[in-house]
């Protein structure tokens, strides 16, 4: 049986990415946020996963307002990177896993989500930022990667509690797959961030502190915060942290904290990262 081994979670903030492939990554500015994320890579070292179902949202990339799917789930052989205007990363292709993403994908809908079926598309920042944060540089990632993509910049995004609802469901989806493989669902996006108007570049460090604190552990509280707390607390792109609630749902009841990180700023955002355990 496949097995949800661990949580991931990480902002995904497009000048990391710069910062990582223009070898800025030990200077003064980005030294101590990548710091946060060397106990990570040489942890992935050691568990390996076969395959990560990472949890992203597109930033008009591969969707527009043309589409906008509230929950996508790439069920392709290969993503490329996606050009975001300068051309897209030098970093590897992802390699998707159409086996178990179909299985997901099954699972999901007939567990009434009704999720939008992606075989072809190209992936941004969104998803390529945290596996550079996680694996360092490489030829090749070392994992089959599953997109799941989420609707979280033009409302109605989805709530809070339907996003750990969809984790619950993810994590019967996975457990219910027949191949052993050891996988691990991530959460990216976040922390506090506006990106524009007044309040652009609005940080709420005590707010994330409380929000990091709560993935942790037995409580659900985090389900039951309505849009308007992260919009008022966090930003207008704070948002993005619904989807850390996918991957909090999936780890199940209980969850054990490995690692975590939290630095401001970084570009206009608060990095925040975490490594949880399921505790069966
Ligand atoms: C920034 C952060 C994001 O999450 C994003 O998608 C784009 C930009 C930033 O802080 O610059
Ligand atoms: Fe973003």
């Amino acid at each position: 049986m496949a097995r949800i081994t661990a949580g991931v979670a990480s902002s995904h903030v497009p000048l990391l990415g710069v910062a990582h492939d223009m070898g800025k990554d030990k200077d003064d500015y980005f030294g101590p946020i990548f710091a946060g994320y060397d106990w990570t890579r040489e942890w992935e070292k050691q568990e390996k996963p076969d395959v990560v179902l990472l949890v992203y949202n597109d930033h008009a990339s591969a969707f527009d307002a043309n589409i906008i799917p509230t929950f996508a789930i790439g069920t392709g052989e290969r993503y490329r990177p996606a050009d975001e205007g300068w051309g897209p990363r030098k970093v590897p292709d992802v390699i998707g896993h159409p086996d178990l993403a179909w299985h997901i994908a099954q699972s999901l809908i007939l567990d009434d989500f009704d999720m939008t079926i992606i075989n072809e598309m190209d992936v941004d920042h969104g998803l390529t930022v945290p596996l550079s944060m996680m694996f360092g540089h490489t030829d090749a990632w070392p994992c089959k990667v599953i997109p799941l993509a989420v609707n979280v910049v033009t409302y109605p995004v989805p709530s809070g509690n339907r996003c750990w609802l969809l984790g619950e469901a993810i994590r019967r989806a996975i457990q219910s797959f027949p191949e052993d493989l050891n996988v691990q669902v991530w959460g990216t996006g976040g922390m506090s961030h506006q990106l524009q108007g007044p309040r652009a570049g609005l940080i709420n460090a005590e707010w994330d502190n409380m929000f990091l604190d709560k993935m942790i552990g037995t409580t659900d509280e985090l389900r039951h915060i309505p849009h308007i707390e992260y919009l008022r607390e966090t930003g207008s792109e704070g948002i993005e942290m619904v989807m850390w609630l996918i991957m909090r749902g999936a780890l199940g009841k209980e969850t054990r904290c490995l690692h975590r990180h939290y630095h401001v700023p970084c570009s206009n955002t608060a990095i925040g990262h975490l490594v949880l355990e399921p505790v069966e």
